[in-house]
């Protein structure tokens, strides 16, 4: 079964940058209750809109803060140690605008901050809660975050700390995403110190693509990462644009703080339940991490 949105009125011609045109379509059977526990295809209706023209993504990469702004090389291997990864001598903008030849590739992240990418953000993800039959208000710690990638660019397998749908824009590329549970390609203690801080990069042996699915995507494709699947990207012989609209569920956002928790509680010796095998403890957990997480919120910036 497709999900679409349902439009308040009816839509004014076909135009998909309508604001009351549906942009995703995806099969809710997948998606049961905000989550699901694989990697799952959709489709969308971004491709072409003025948002993700390059030279509006270079007056965007200006808007955000210089620490929202990340760029790598292109050239990285699939495991690759991030401590060893070389430094790019161009500036955001001249990344973007020759993005075609300098064999990189870059993120910006939390767009949301700009009005403009915020709103589009809360449409997707709106559109998600009403496909999965939840209260929009229920998919909580929204952002966006936009890809921006040189023909070949291979981003190293990691893990994202939040629910992804990863929307091609323009190029193609391919994701091949393990599921979230399969302790096979990451432990428990991995988890747990990605989830507090450590670096989102996951170091295995060569041998786990039997693993790890594959998903080929152009121009109106997508692809739903569950939180916490290591998945790694190999970008195609074109430039590549991707849109990705994150955000927590009840259950993710326990899932991060009993991991953030656990890191801490391993330290000090102790053996830890993961997430999911005692429930009131991953409340208690989750109800601690949030008050310090709502602390921390608090303090003023480090500089
Ligand atoms: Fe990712």
């Amino acid at each position: 079964m497709t999900h679409r949105r349902e439009p308040a009125e009816a839509p004014s011609g076909d135009d998909p940058h309508s604001p009351i045109a549906p942009l995703l379509h995806f099969d809710g059977g997948e998606f049961d209750g905000g989550s699901a526990q694989a990697a799952f295809r959709v489709t969308h209706a971004l491709c072409g809109h003025p948002l993700f023209e390059l030279e509006r993504l270079v007056r965007l990469s200006k808007e955000l803060s210089p620490r929202l702004v990340e760029y790598n090389p292109g050239s990285l291997p699939v495991i690759h140690d991030p401590s060893t990864t070389p430094a790019n001598s161009l500036s955001v903008a001249e990344t973007i605008r020759r993005i075609e030849t300098c064999g990189s590739w870059m993120v910006l992240k939390h767009v949301e901050r700009s009005p403009e990418y915020g709103a589009l953000l809360d449409r997707c993800v709106d559109e998600v809660a009403a496909a999965a039959g939840l209260d929009p208000a229920k998919l909580i710690r929204r952002a966006a975050f936009l890809f921006v990638s040189s023909p070949g660019a291979i981003t190293p397998l990691h893990l994202d700390p939040e629910n992804n749908f990863l929307l091609q824009i323009r190029g193609e590329k391919a994701m091949h995403i393990a599921r979230p549970g399969n302790r096979a390609v990451i432990g428990e203690r991995a988890l747990e110190r990605f989830f507090s801080g450590g670096h989102r990069n996951v170091l295995l042996d060569e041998d786990l693509h039997d693993h790890l699915s594959r998903f080929e995507l152009g121009p109106g494709d997508g692809v739903f990462v569950p939180m916490p699947a290591p998945h790694y990207v190999h970008n195609g012989d074109n430039v590549s644009i991707s849109f990705s609209a994150t955000f927590h569920t009840l259950e993710t956002d326990t899932t991060q703080g009993v991991y953030w928790i656990n890191d801490k509680l391993r330290r000090l010796g102790m053996r830890p339940a993961p997430p999911g095998v005692q429930a009131s403890a991953d409340r208690r957990k989750h109800a601690i991490y949030k008050s310090l997480r709502a602390i921390k919120r608090r303090l003023p910036p480090r500089r």
